[in-house]
């Protein structure tokens, strides 16, 4: 048995009660009860703000905390925890990053890193006992103001608190009620605005639900500092527990005299009444609150005259939001010097946000004002889960702005916020990762500013509904460029026009999107693509969509349920050459948003392509024909895939086309970057042939220095597809001693069958696949120690999760959060110093920027250093051509036209180092731009395969099916020889495979 008195908190906020925490809270009384644990007393709190935990449960003093707890489990709790002192771990809260339980409250990241002022009794007190909060202080700050402060101190106070308004607006609070004491009259109101109509913000029921007193208490010194004598609180109706729990302190702090008539004896009056509203957003708007009050149809009027010179039934009113009225007993009780302390600029103390969407963890956090975006979503969020990218924040509720990954070092304040776009708003905090789109989710806040718009401005009503069809047709494939202006043109006349703040901030989402993400409003409208596949209008099935060279994916897994692998070949393709160099390395975009993924597991697309073509009837020939002889000649510079697929097309239109390649052997990166053991060069070599066989000629050995030589050999047209072969150098002292190897050249070297020396323990700098094939080649070399030093984490690190699956399996070492400093020969060895890092603030790519810790440099000894930090395109002065970032050739993006006639790039050379897949895309755009600029249409599509019969949607999933695991070859005969690693599937395993997809494409066009 515990030692000590104890309670047991269940949480009864509204989260945990829906998830039964009464029952929970009953079964533990039952059970202690039948243990006899006299020492235990089982109680009850508000919510804690971490509901996604819930029900929770907490022990005090002992401060374990238990999370997701079901009736089921009060026995154990009762008996293990209570009775015998051993709490029960398998229910403790578990750190979303490092995976470990944390049994203490006061340890949880969520919490510690918290500044909790407004919320600071919430989960610690029972919100329907008035003694609870006067334990904890509470109606001290009135006592004090009413017989220590007069007025015009409290208002002083609380003005050099430099407290603002949490309601959205940000007013400061200490002017606010100035203005209101100093307008005339003897009846004045004071509101607390709980209407908090924000879609996913429940901040001030929490706070009403766990803490009403201090929300009471709040009310109780403005209405003395401004001098009401009436006061209510607007609240909605759909928040019946705040109600009730409101009721029930108004009657208690009634009954202790903290309200009514002359308070604690002072002469000072004040009564408050609770108003429940019907729910309409713009009813939060303080001119419609008091026209709902009133009990007339809340809409805004025009203002001045402020609410503070004619409010409620005309009479001087100060409105506050319910955080900014529980701020109040703190600013007085630990003063205005204190509490401006805990803020930032022009803002004194703490804010609190909901923070949602895309985040670890989620829930009600309260910070200083001025802490950063990256400390609130990383620090106490713990980032954005299941190792996806942040893409944007969206503050300030619905008509808050989305920000960017770039700007999360913003620091969170009124006036950062509004540079930057945004809104404070009233607390709204949303995270959104890579499988968000931008439009669709301006889209989906305007549309609730829209239907919530009151009507009343012709802007407003109307702007908001313009702006709404133009998205609308953005997003279902009919927009046109000139919409994005149309949209920041409206967006200003209807924040122009509109007389409350709902009109004034309904396009921030829109505007911010477009300022930030106007790439994507553009390829929703050039390209009809959207890169998150969710906007349904433009995405028939997500993976076809997200298919770089867009394979009709549906359709080939449809032929492969029925065994016709011929058929789902040909499908294959009608969009590339390299069905079976995909099947083998394609980083397969198209599983990234399968929608199989949301029942159970994506489906396995790349290897079904293996399948498809181990077993392939050659059926696709059939059909596949060659144009007669243009008399056009195209030459191409590179034969990797972008190279080569363009030169397949382009031969297919009747152009005659011959590729230089200055290497000797035809495949780019695909035949010397991408190791056997991963793609055999058979392989490669037969699809290459059948580029071949539709008439390309391949020049091999044969270096082109400039391109336009070639137009007097009689070419009409280049293309450049030189890829991205110059090795990014580490930048360090030493790396130039012949030990330090460049991962490229290495792995060029051993495809080429060069001898390759390197000695037992090999380093390799670098977290992408050139540096994970480095890796793992080296071992096949023989290198008994192989170590790559990586400056990030695992979850950042670029390279595909099943090539560092597949490298730490095989023995190779990693060492995260380490960069090399520099390099020393020394007695036949190299020694490498590496410094440690850690993750600071997020870069544009959406990644925490690592940052080296200072002192904390290390040595390890190597015999070879590989450096493998990056590729950049090497494209030579000769070819007078001015290059971007990364030194990539600058084009026309739509028509890969380079600035000089008849000259066309693409592929890695553009694009930088990317994929084979990206390249085969960039290849089918370069067909059809170079085709159209010869005087053809550019049609390089064909139909290959025979029309499909009959075939019906899936009605219903019945039951989880994860995908076939693909066997491997056995770990003992991996390393000593280059042998394919990754088996394939079988015939019947692919089937099988295959007829778990949705048919997503079917759905769509019902
Ligand atoms: C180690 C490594 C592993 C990779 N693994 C994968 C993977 O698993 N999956 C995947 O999808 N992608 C992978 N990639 C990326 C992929 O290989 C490339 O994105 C793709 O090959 C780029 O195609 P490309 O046609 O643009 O250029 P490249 O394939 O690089 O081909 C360019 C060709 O141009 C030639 N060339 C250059 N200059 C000249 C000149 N002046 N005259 C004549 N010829 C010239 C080069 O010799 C080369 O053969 C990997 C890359 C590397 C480096
Ligand atoms: C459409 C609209 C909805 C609003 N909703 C709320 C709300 O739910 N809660 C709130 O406190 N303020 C809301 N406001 C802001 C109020 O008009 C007012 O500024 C606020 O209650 C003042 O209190 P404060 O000074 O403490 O922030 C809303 C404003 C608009 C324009
Ligand atoms: S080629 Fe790659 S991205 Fe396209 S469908 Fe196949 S596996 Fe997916
Ligand atoms: S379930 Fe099938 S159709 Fe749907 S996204 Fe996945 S592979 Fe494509
Ligand atoms: S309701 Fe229990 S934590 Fe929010």
């Amino acid at each position: 048995m515990l030692d000590n008195q104890c309670t047991i908190f269940v949480c009864h906020g509204t989260g945990c009660v829906s998830g039964k925490s009464v029952e929970i809270r009953l079964a533990l009384e039952k059970e202690v009860g039948e243990l006899g644990l006299d020492n235990v007393k089982v109680d009850f709190t508000g919510c804690h703000g971490f509901c996604e935990q819930g029900p929770l449960v907490v022990v005090e003093p002992e401060g374990i905390f238990y999370t997701r707890v079901s009736v089921e489990d009060v026995p154990e709790i009762a008996r293990s925890h209570l009775r015998d002192g051993q709490p029960v771990e398998r229910l403790f809260y578990r750190d979303p990053v490092s995976r470990q339980a944390v049994p203490y409250y006061k340890d949880i990241n969520f919490y510690r890193k918290q500044h909790r002022l407004i919320l600071r009794n919430c989960g610690h007190i029972n919100p329907e006992r008035i003694e609870d909060y006067i334990d904890m202080d509470g109606y001290q700050s009135l006592r004090k103001v009413l017989f220590e402060m007069t007025p015009e101190q409290v208002i002083d106070e609380v003005k050099r608190s430099r407290l603002r308004g949490r309601g959205g607006a940000g007013f400061p609070t200490g002017r606010k009620w100035e203005f209101c004491r100093r307008t005339p009259g003897t009846v004045k109101y004071l509101i607390c605005n709980a209407d908090e109509g924000d879609p996913g913000a429940f901040m001030d029921r929490s706070i009403m639900e766990a803490d009403p007193h201090t929300v009471i208490e709040g009310m109780a010194i403005a209405a003395y500092a401004i001098g009401a004598t009436e006061g209510y609180i607007y609240i909605r109706a759909e928040y019946p527990l705040a109600v009730k729990r409101l009721r029930i302190a108004l009657k208690q702090a009634g009954e202790k005299g903290f309200l009514g008539e002359s308070i604690l004896g002072s002469g000072f009056s004040f009564n408050v009444h609770v108003k429940e509203g019907a729910g309409a957003f713009v009813c939060g708007e303080e001119t419609a609150l008091m026209a709902s009050i009133e009990g007339k149809r809340g809409m805004p009027r025009p203002r001045p005259p402020f609410p503070a010179q004619s409010g409620l039934w005309g009479k001087p009113t100060n409105i506050n939001n319910v955080k900014t009225l529980a701020s109040i007993p703190v600013v007085i009780a630990r003063g205005a010097d204190w509490y401006v302390s805990i803020g930032s600029g022009k803002s004194g103390g703490t804010a609190v946000f909901a923070l949602t969407g895309k985040i670890a963890n989620s829930g009600l956090v309260e910070v200083p004002m001025g802490m950063s975006l990256q400390e609130i979503i990383y620090g106490i969020g713990g980032g954005v889960p299941n190792g996806k990218r942040l893409k944007a924040v969206q503050t300030g509720g619905p008509s808050g702005g989305c920000l960017p990954a770039n700007q999360l070092n913003l620091p969170v304040d009124y006036e950062e916020l509004t540079e930057a776009g945004s809104i404070m708003g009233s607390g709204g905090m949303v995270v959104m990762d890579e499988d968000t789109c931008v439009v669709d989710i301006a889209k989906f806040f305007l549309s609730f500013t829209q239907v919530e718009s009151c009507g009343k401005c012709v802007p407003c009503r109307l702007g908001t509904k313009q702006m709404l069809d133009i998205l609308e047709d953005i997003t279902n494939g009919r927009g046109k460029l000139e919409d994005i202006d149309l949209l920041e043109d409206l967006a200003k006349d209807v924040v122009a026009g509109s007389l409350c703040a709902l009109g004034g901030t309904a396009p921030n989402p829109v505007l911010t999107t477009i300022r930030y993400f106007r790439d994507e409003y553009e390829e929703h409208i050039k390209r009809h693509y959207c890169r998150a596949a969710v906007c349904k209008g433009l995405v028939t099935a997500p993976c076809s969509h997200l298919c770089p060279a867009g394979i009709d994916v549906p359709r080939h897994i449809r032929f492969i349920t029925e065994g016709k692998f011929g058929e789902a070949v040909a499908v294959i393709r009608e969009k590339i050459p390299f069905p079976l160099v995909c099947g083998y390395v394609c980083l397969h975009f198209c599983e990234t948003r399968c929608r199989r993924g949301e029942l159970d597991e994506t489906i396995g697309i790349r290897v079904l392509h293996r399948v498809a073509v181990e077993h392939d009837t050659g059926l696709w020939k059939q059909n596949s024909k060659v144009a007669p002889a243009t008399g056009k000649r195209v030459a191409i510079i590179g034969s990797g895939p972008a190279g080569l697929t363009a030169a397949y097309y382009l031969a297919k239109l009747g152009h005659s086309v011959t590729v230089f390649e200055a290497l000797p052997e035809p495949g780019g990166m695909m035949r010397f970057g991408i190791p056997d053991y991963r793609l055999p060069k058979d392989i490669l070599r037969a699809e290459i042939e059948e580029i071949e066989g539709v008439g390309v000629e391949i020049k091999t050995n044969t270096r082109v220095d400039s391109p336009e030589s070639l137009f007097d050999q009689g070419y009409n047209a280049i293309f450049l597809a030189v890829g991205a072969h110059q090795a990014i150098r580490l930048g360090v002292e030493g790396e130039d001693s012949p030990r330090v190897k460049g991962g490229i050249s290495f792995l060029r070297d051993v495809s080429l069958g060069k001898e390759v020396e390197l000695g037992n323990r090999v380093a390799i700098i670098g977290g992408g696949n050139a540096a994970i094939d480095s890796a793992r080649t080296a071992l096949r070399l023989g290198a008994e120690e192989v170590t790559i030093i990586y400056r990030r984490t695992r979850a950042e690190m670029p390279a595909s999760p099943e090539e560092i699956e597949g490298a730490l399996v095989e023995g190779v070492n990693i060492h995260f959060l380490a960069a090399p400093s520099s390099i020393i020969s020394q007695n036949g060895e190299l020694q490498l110093e590496c410094i440690r890092m850690k993750l600071g603030a997020v870069d544009a790519s959406g990644r925490q920027r690592p940052e080296p810790i200072k002192g904390s440099e290390f040595t390890m000894g190597f015999d070879t250093i590989i450096a493998a930090i990056g590729q950049r395109p090497q494209v030579p002065a000769s070819f007078g051509l001015p290059t971007g970032r990364g030194n990539t050739i600058q084009v026309d993006p739509d028509t890969l036209a380079t600035g000089k006639e008849g000259i066309f790039a693409g592929g890695d050379a553009v694009s930088g180092p990317a994929t084979v897949i990206e390249a085969i895309a960039a290849g089918r755009q370069a067909a059809i731009s170079i085709d159209k600029y010869l005087g053809g249409k550019g049609i390089i599509d064909e139909t290959l395969a025979p029309p499909e019969g009959e075939v019906a949607p899936v009605e219903e999933v019945e039951e989880e099916k994860r995908r076939p695991p693909i066997p491997t070859l056995p770990l003992e005969q991996r390393l000593s020889s280059f042998a394919n690693v990754e088996l394939g599937l079988s015939e019947g395993a692919a089937i099988e495979e295959a007829n778990r997809c949705l048919k997503c494409d079917l759905e769509e066009k019902e």
